[in-house]
């Protein structure tokens, strides 16, 4: 294990009700003026909306709405917030919905307590915010485990980026499985697929050898996956829900990482397939994952073998640790065929809003491989070319 600090995550309220319990408890404790931050709608469908505002008015808080952020939330929606906040004189951000919600509040959070525009400090001159606006979070989409920490996947449409940025963490997440009820399934599934992936590129992250959080990872892994296929069988199951909710949080609250150099390689590729596509992300991370981990296989064979056996529970007799590693990743590319996720590009393509470019396009997938951030912590550092290699075996 390398060296580690570790200094908590947000208050968590769980549960069914736990809205009620949270705002009762932390609304006293907070500003009159309340940005109430949320997506396109859904909480007002699911009548979510309804439950935050009514709590809200019974605390005599003052609701200035900051709506419309969408997914995969845009660098100029932040501003836009961040302009309403400083406008608005808001004392505190509560941000309702999945993880582009949150992490478009994180930001906002902190670009409203500075002067300087937050990407040029933060890429051009290494500067990060340490002043925020108070901010609570309501999960009404789980996946990402954005309300855990105070990292925000942004897309720059200027640049053509789409970069992890730190921002605030919440003093507050609600976490109320049954609000997740109404997450259409395939988003549902992508959520869980990325908790899925957030824990293997933490497993797969250095050191490789037997360590406390790896061996917790596994747990987690095989959670998830079996209930990925509980909730594809019982939608309406809150248990199951639960259960992924709690695995989506316990991937990023930084538990898992304790003590290890992560990877997310995969990531920073699908982060750049989303800047150039607007791509789901974690259809993005579906297509990409079990290529990846084929070129990452050679030279690394004993912990591919250790996730074969441990996280798809394949048998090891009869099979050298090569083989048993390569049926690991074969298991996998298996099961996102299984859950219905896309395999492919071309895959993925089909799910693409009307008019988006093309994902298969060869000479989109060389401008996403050149700007792919490299993660040292990869089990073998990828180089543009390979990455650019991967993606056309993607296809
Ligand atoms: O916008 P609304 O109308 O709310 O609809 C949303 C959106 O269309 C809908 N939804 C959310 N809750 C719902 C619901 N629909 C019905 N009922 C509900 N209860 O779901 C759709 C997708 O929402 P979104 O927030 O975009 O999904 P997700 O939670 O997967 O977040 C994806 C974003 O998070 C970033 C991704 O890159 C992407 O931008 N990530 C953030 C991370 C972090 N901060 O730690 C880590 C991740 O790796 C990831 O990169
Ligand atoms: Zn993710």
């Amino acid at each position: 294990m390398k060296t580690f600090q570790y200094t908590g995550m947000p208050r968590v309220y769980f549960g069914e009700g736990a809205l009620e319990t949270a705002l009762t408890a932390e609304l006293p404790q907070i500003g009159r003026r309340v940005m109430l931050a949320y997506g396109g709608g859904s909480i007002k469908r699911n009548g979510i909306y309804d439950q935050v505002c009514a709590l809200l008015h019974k605390a005599d808080k003052t609701i200035i709405e900051f709506s419309g952020i969408m997914a995969n939330p845009t660098y100029a929606k932040v501003q836009e917030g961040a302009r309403l906040a400083r406008q608005e004189k808001v004392d505190f951000i509560l941000a309702v919905g999945g993880g582009s919600v949150m992490d478009c509040c994180k930001i906002v959070s902190a670009q409203a307590r500075m002067e300087e525009d937050i990407w040029n400090a933060e890429f051009s001159e290494h500067k990060y915010p340490t002043d925020f606006l108070p901010l609570g979070m309501v999960v009404t989409a789980s996946g990402t485990g954005a309300e855990m920490n105070n990292g925000a996947v942004i897309t720059n449409e200027e640049t053509r980026q789409k970069n992890g940025m730190g921002g605030a963490l919440a003093r507050f997440a609600v976490l109320d499985p049954s609000y997740t009820l109404s997450v259409p399934m395939s988003q549902a599934v992508s959520g869980a697929f990325d908790t899925l992936s957030h824990c293997m590129e933490t497993y797969f992250g250095r050191p490789s050898e037997t360590n406390v959080s790896d061996e917790i990872n596994e747990a987690i892994m095989r959670n998830v996956i079996r209930n990925i296929r509980a909730m594809i069988a019982h939608p309406e199951d809150v248990g199951v829900r639960s259960e992924l909710m709690w695995d989506s949080s316990m991937a990023e609250n930084g538990i898992l990482k304790l003590g290890k150099q992560t990877d997310f390689q995969c990531h920073m590729i699908e982060h750049q397939l989303g800047a150039y596509t607007d791509c789901n992300h974690g259809q993005g991370l579906a297509v990409i994952h079990p290529t990846v981990y084929r070129h990452l296989l050679k030279g690394n064979t004993s912990k591919f073998a250790r996730f074969a056996r441990e996280v798809w529970q394949l048998p090891a007799e009869g099979r050298s640790e090569e083989e048993l590693a390569a049926a690991g990743i074969q298991a996998l590319a298996d099961f996102i065929r299984e859950i219905g996720l896309p395999a492919t590009l071309t895959q993925l393509k089909a799910n693409l809003r009307p008019g988006s470019p093309d994902p298969a396009d060869r000479d989109l997938l060389r401008r996403v491989a050149d700007s792919t951030i490299l993660s040292g912590g990869c089990a073998r550092k990828l180089t543009a070319d390979e990455i650019f290699q991967i993606l056309t075996e993607c296809l």
